[in-house]
């Protein structure tokens, strides 16, 4: 049912863990399952990311594509980051099973939350960056 890469990074998260005084941080949780994602950036004086970490109190999809997402947006500019879609994240997991894909969604938004605190704190808009939600449900 899932993918080597995804029980990789189910097994073997990268990136677990929490940054002291991160430049932004972000938490997002899905009301309908109860798992809550949160994500800790680093971003350098050239608003490229430096470090990204995260704590996942989810399901094995939700940690698999966590663990990607920190990969994937390491060593990106906040912009580029924005390019590191859920969809983006699947494919490079080699994809989930569709129960599983609303999983995904929580690291695209948990990033964006980060990445919105960031930019809030630092007085910096970051173009085509929307105002993240708290629950991913909220529009469904
Ligand atoms: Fe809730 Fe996967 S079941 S994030």
């Amino acid at each position: 049912m899932y993918s080597e890469k995804v029980m990789d990074h189910f097994s073997n998260p990268r990136n677990v863990g929490e940054i002291e005084n991160p430049s932004g941080v972000g938490t997002v949780g899905n009301a309908k399952c109860g798992d809550i994602m949160r994500i800790f950036l680093d971003i350098d004086e050239n608003q490229i990311i430096r470090d990204c970490k995260f704590k996942t109190f989810g399901c094995g999809a939700a940690v698999a594509t966590s663990s990607m997402a920190t990969e994937m947006v390491m060593g990106k500019s906040v912009q580029e980051a924005l390019e590191v879609t859920n969809v983006a994240v699947m494919e490079a997991l080699d994809g989930l099973p569709p129960v599983k894909v609303h999983c995904s969604l929580l690291a695209e938004e948990a990033i964006h939350a980060a990445l919105w605190d960031y930019a809030e704190k630092n007085g910096i808009t970051i173009e085509g960056l929307e105002k993240p939600k708290a629950d991913i449900n909220d529009e469904e």
